[in-house]
């Protein structure tokens, strides 16, 4: 099986997709699979790449890829002084891109256009998924527990006030689609709330105000058998460093000691299988396909709530999607097997 394996991208979790993708590729056994990595470049460009040593290329320049609109996985090159021409047609795209135009729906979108299998989310359940806005409206319908929040337009901006009232303190402001932490402030006062706007709107055009949760980051991994019945797995904890005061992108992916995940998470009496129930839940009721992880809060006196689903997980080397399969029995190499069975059902 041919797979074009997209990585990169133009969201703010480009390098964040070079590191997931690089897993992915280890993870495809080449006796059953010819992976074509592609790199999309923070322009959106498409350039064949290369993978050798452990690593993918992130060529600057090179051979322009195009998937043909209806060519069922047809695939032309453009080479940078040569004449297009078609090359090996593949069955399947994969793409591991994180947040905005790779994650929402658009390169979904592609692949439907140009009628090629794809590996994971849809478009209705990535475009939903990736809105925190439209996911948390999507929740409260379907009674799955949320953090309280109010939505912020550039043009209406609630008083710190009204938010105070609404939210309590402290609270946060959050660009309402972006991932991996970008953009996300804490706000204790007046001053960290004009900051957190400015710092906010330079992600989006739309901010999600959230109450602040005190309470345990727990995760777990859901995949969807190619009969549509769900496989949801044991969860796993994050425990951020004191230093970092929450989940910040630094502290996943920039600082070693940033974070500590503990799997399976060590929780109450009937927790996981509550929480596990919810992911399902959660899934459905943004009309997610394929996979996603799905992450909660874990309160003190036994709330949980649902933060967010990533229907493209990190595939990073800390990621949790993977280690929370492993201790429920799933090797990395069987979620691939897994993803690419359900985009060929
Ligand atoms: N958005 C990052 C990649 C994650 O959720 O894992
Ligand atoms: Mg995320």
């Amino acid at each position: 099986l041919r797979i074009a394996v997209l990585f990169g991208g133009r969201s703010a979790e480009h390098d964040v997709s070079v590191l997931s993708a690089t897993n992915v590729m280890r993870a495809l056994d080449p006796a059953r699979y010819d992976a074509v990595p592609v790199f999309v470049t923070r322009e959106g460009q498409w350039l064949l790449s290369s993978y050798a040593d452990g690593m993918l290329a992130k060529p600057d320049s090179g051979t322009e890829i195009s998937l043909l609109p209806g060519g069922k996985g047809r695939l032309l090159a453009i080479p940078e002084n040569g004449t297009p021409h078609e090359v090996e047609k593949i069955d399947l795209l994969f793409p591991v891109l994180h947040g905005l135009h790779g994650e929402d729906g658009a390169v979904q979108g592609l692949a439907e256009v140009a009628r090629v299998p794809l590996v994971g989310c849809g478009i209705i359940g990535s475009a939903n998924a990736l809105d925190k806005d439209i996911a948390k409206r999507l929740f409260n319908e379907a009674g799955v527990p949320a953090a309280r929040s109010v939505t912020i337009l550039p043009d209406a901006a609630p008083s710190f006030a009204d938010l105070r009232a609404k939210l309590g303190l402290p609270l946060f402001i959050k660009p309402a689609r972006q991932g991996s932490s970008v953009g996300v402030s804490k706000v204790s006062d007046e001053t960290d709330y004009q900051a957190a706007l400015t710092e906010g709107f330079r992600h989006d055009t739309k901010l999600l105000a959230e109450e602040f949760i005190d309470g345990r980051e727990v995760e777990c991994s859901v995949l969807e058998a190619p009969d549509g019945s769900l496989f949801v797995s044991r969860t796993g904890e994050i425990a951020p460093a004191e230093s970092h005061g929450f989940y910040t992108y630094d502290a996943k992916y920039i600082d070693a000691d940033g974070a500590a995940i503990r799997v399976p998470a060590e929780l109450a009496e009937g927790v996981e299988d509550e929480l596990r129930a919810l992911a399902a839940r959660a899934f459905r009721a943004l009309g997610c396909d394929g996979m996603a992880r799905a992450d909660f809060f874990v309160t003190a006196d036994r709330r949980i709530l649902v933060n967010e689903l990533n229907t493209i997980p990190g595939f990073t080397d800390i990621s949790m999607y993977s280690k929370a399969m492993a201790a429920s029995g799933v090797s990395y190499p069987q979620i691939i097997d897994r993803l690419v069975a359900h985009a060929l059902a």
